[in-house]
């Protein structure tokens, strides 16, 4: 089976383990308590799955600084600022989450306020509402790594905004900006699959935007039929390369 052949067999298997994720949520009255790494978070019908993810939290670099600020982007229902948060919470000062997605916002406050995050959560589309005066030690996307046109995938739902990405523009403004929003020393990383999405089309932006893009840590997983690689990904610019 080709690369191609395969990417598009698991957007439909992702679509469709969302959709039936989504419908046991609704069933439970539009939010439901799950466990990632262990805890319990509560999450609601309309914000992306996070079943897997929990690597992804648990891989994040440890932050060194007594006062360290954090930034996430796409926080979705907010549980793996929450998980670094809670394993560095002698080091955290301020975690600074973001989404597009308005019921993402209010979970991420629910689950920020069962823990007792210090923090604020906020609308933007990647950047657009972060003053570049704002800066933190990590600057993190659990990103949507399908890319998929919009003519492929038809109008897209809210939810499945948090697995398709069409023609990477978000991550694109992601690899292109993070930089700009870290203290000296702070790393800018995004969580990705190269079975899902395409790596090469990212390392392409991140050449055009004079960074480069190194594997920080990866884990293969069995989806359903599939093999599939999972990522986190650091951002570095070019001439470190
Ligand atoms: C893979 S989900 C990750 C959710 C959560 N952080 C987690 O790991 O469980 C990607 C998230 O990015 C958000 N997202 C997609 N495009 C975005 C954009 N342009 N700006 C900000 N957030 C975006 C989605 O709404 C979704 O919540």
């Amino acid at each position: 089976m080709s690369s191609d052949t395969i990417r598009k067999e698991l957007l439909e298997t992702a679509r469709k383990l969302v959709g039936e994720y989504q419908n046991t949520i609704i069933e439970s009255g539009g939010q439901a308590e799950f466990t990632f790494c262990g805890k319990k978070f509560v999450t609601f019908n309309d914000v992306c799955f996070t079943e897997g993810y929990d690597d992804i939290a648990l891989n994040l670099p440890d932050e060194t600084r007594k006062d360290a600020r954090v930034l996430e982007i796409g926080c979705g229902n907010g549980c793996v600022s929450t998980m670094h948060y809670l394993q560095n919470k002698s080091k955290i000062s301020f975690i600074l989450a973001v989404d597009i997605n308005p019921q993402a916002l209010e979970n991420t406050k629910a689950n920020f306020e069962r823990y007792g995050v210090p923090g604020e959560v906020r609308y933007s589309d990647v950047f657009q509402a972060i003053s570049e005066d704002e800066k933190f030690d990590l600057v993190f996307w659990n990103a949507p790594f399908f890319n998929h046109t919009p003519t492929e995938t038809g109008d897209l739902k809210i939810v499945e905004r948090g697995f398709i990405d069409p023609g990477y523009e978000g991550i694109g403004r992601f690899i292109a900006g993070a930089r700009k929003y870290l203290r000296p020393g702070g790393n800018a990383l995004f969580g990705f699959s190269s079975t899902c999405g395409q790596i090469d089309i990212l390392e392409e932006k991140a050449k055009e935007a004079e960074m480069c893009l190194e594997r920080f840590w990866h884990k293969t997983l069995v989806v359903e039929a599939f093999v599939v690689d999972w990522e986190l990904w650091r951002i570095l610019p070019i001439d470190t390369e």
